[in-house]
């Protein structure tokens, strides 16, 4: 049974074979530690499995926070060859890393296999299993605000690891989700650390973990002044059929360095400025279906309800599978961040006293967005929301395809939030737009950049980077392309005020 200690401390063991596998890899590779150290070491599978592939090293250290891992990690250990081996009880959050490295002064092998949960999942049980607060990755309050702040503390645990360690001979091979270890490296690359060579195994998390993420075996060498910003993936525990090379190119990692380096001309200007949709957090009672004269929201209640804001909606399933007809609409209770909802009240009475019903579920909203805002209001709306012309693309699928979204009914169709989405005035605009998205050329450039691993694939953040005015000159269409440029920025102011 999955226990909620279990999840909060990650408690999940490497089976005793695949850490065998690991450290039999790394010998076979050439890595020769003096000593090793196991941040996490649970019940001590890697380290044991690290003392039969370097039975010479001169120490092992475990720590874990849990007890009774200790003591069966330490029994374990000492019952082995002679080994001169330290096992304690740690939080890992409290120990001084670099100062335990520097004690060490050989060569290192830093393995494991560090608990993957988020921070917002220890915050749903209430757990305390987290590094103090600091500003992790430099990010904002903008990026904590909307979500972009959740991380693993694997990756938390990892990059403090670099940091400790860049500067002495060492190796770290850490068991990781595939996105944990590329943030990792971004932030050992970005920070100049001392690293070398890198590359990222594959692993198979449902057959040894039961658990259906994409995970891998991060390696990287460490007191490497020569850092190069690029790390191979492979498909298993081997150095035979690279998959992909991925590195940092500019501040962002890129997917695969080799088709983004053929085509980098394309990384430029935003002439456009991409969108979210509609944030609400209340599908059930904001979004709803028109049925036979009244509308039906998501928990099976019938009402009458002016259209005034009421608004046709896709969601990113229907623009990933490219469905653009809407068959259900979206409350919109503002046409910008500060519009008092009030209003609501005189322009809409049947649509407050529906509001005011679902006072309850609304107000209980836990994001902090919509605190210190005007009672039931959105997030991410602006003049770009009710733009009569989109071209849309869903940030949850592997699709990198783009579609046309227009307007239903006199009305503009609104996206959800998991969509991105660029304002358009005509319908040959979105047309032209759309078709330079998915042209041959862009659409290998965006899958250059995108991580189809990722929870969310296609960002705000990667949009950004593709410059249409390229794009168009690759398709001999930059005459077209500059008449819709010039005018591109016409949605902008609003969406500068819905930031702040
Ligand atoms: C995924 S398990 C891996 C255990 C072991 N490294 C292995 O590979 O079998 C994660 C381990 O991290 C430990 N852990 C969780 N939070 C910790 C913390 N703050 N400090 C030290 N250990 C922690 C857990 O007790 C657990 O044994």
């Amino acid at each position: 049974m999955i226990t909620t200690e279990k999840i909060e401390f990650g408690d999940f063991q490497t089976p005793l074979d695949l850490t065998r596998d690991i450290a039999a890899f790394l010998r076979d590779n050439g890595v020769t530690p003096d000593i090793i150290v196991e941040p996490t070491c649970g019940r001590g599978h890697f380290v044991r499995a690290a003392i039969a592939a370097f039975p010479h090293v001169k120490a092992v250290y475990g720590f874990d926070i849990n007890p009774q891992h200790v003591d069966e990690a330490g029994n374990m250990v000492r019952n082995m060859a002679g080994h001169n081996s330290h096992f304690e009880c740690r939080n890992f959050f409290q120990i001084d890393w670099a100062t335990f490295f520097a004690g060490l002064g050989e060569t290192i092998l830093l393995i494991g296999n560090p608990p993957w949960v988020t921070n917002s999942a220890l915050g749903a049980i209430g757990s305390l299993n987290l590094p103090e607060k600091t500003n992790f990755q430099g990010r904002n309050g903008f990026a904590a605000k909307t979500g972009k702040a959740n991380f693993d503390i694997s990756e938390w645990m990892l990059t403090r690891l670099v940091e400790a360690l860049h500067r002495h001979s060492g190796c770290m091979a850490m068991l990781c989700k595939t996105a944990t270890a590329r943030k990792t490296l971004r932030h050992a690359w970005l920070n100049k650390l001392n690293i070398g060579r890198c590359s990222l195994h594959l692993i198979d998390a449902q057959r040894h973990f039961g658990a259906s993420v994409d995970a891998c075996l991060l390696i990287l060498h460490t007191g490497m002044p020569e850092s190069n910003t690029t790390a191979c993936v492979y498909p298993d525990l081997s150095f035979d059929g690279k998959i992909t090379t991925i590195g940092l190119a500019g501040k962002e990692l890129v997917a695969d360095m080799n088709e983004y380096s053929r085509m980098r001309d394309i990384d430029g200007i935003p002439y456009y400025t991409w969108r979210s949709g509609v944030k609400h957090d209340a599908v059930g009672i904001m979004e709803l279906k028109r049925e036979n004269g009244h509308f039906t929201n998501g928990i099976h209640e019938e009402y009458q309800l002016e259209t005034t804001y009421l608004y046709p909606l896709l969601k990113s399933s229907d623009i990933a599978n490219g469905r653009t007809t809407p068959t259900r609409y979206v409350l919109v209770t503002q046409r910008k961040p500060s519009d008092d909802t009030a209003e609501v009240k005189e322009t809409a009475p049947k649509t407050w006293a529906y509001l005011t019903a679902h006072a309850d579920a609304l107000d209980k909203r836990r994001s902090i967005i919509y605190r210190k805002r005007p009672r039931f209001s959105v997030f991410g709306v602006g003049d770009y929301t009710f733009s009569p012309w989109k071209v849309a693309i869903s940030g949850l699928y592997k699709n990198c395809r783009f579609v046309v979204v227009g307007e239903q009914q006199g009305k503009p169709i609104v996206l959800d939030d998991t969509c991105c989405f660029l304002p358009c005035s005509s319908e040959k605009e979105a047309r032209f737009i759309c078709e330079l998205l998915n042209s041959d050329i862009c659409q290998r450039f965006l899958r250059s950049l995108v991580f189809l691993d990722a929870k969310r694939p296609i960002t705000i953040d990667i949009l950004n980077r593709i410059d249409l005015k390229q794009v168009a000159g690759h398709v001999n269409r930059v005459m077209d392309a500059e008449k819709c440029l010039s005018a591109a920025a016409r949605f902008q102011e609003q969406s500068i005020a819905s930031v702040r």
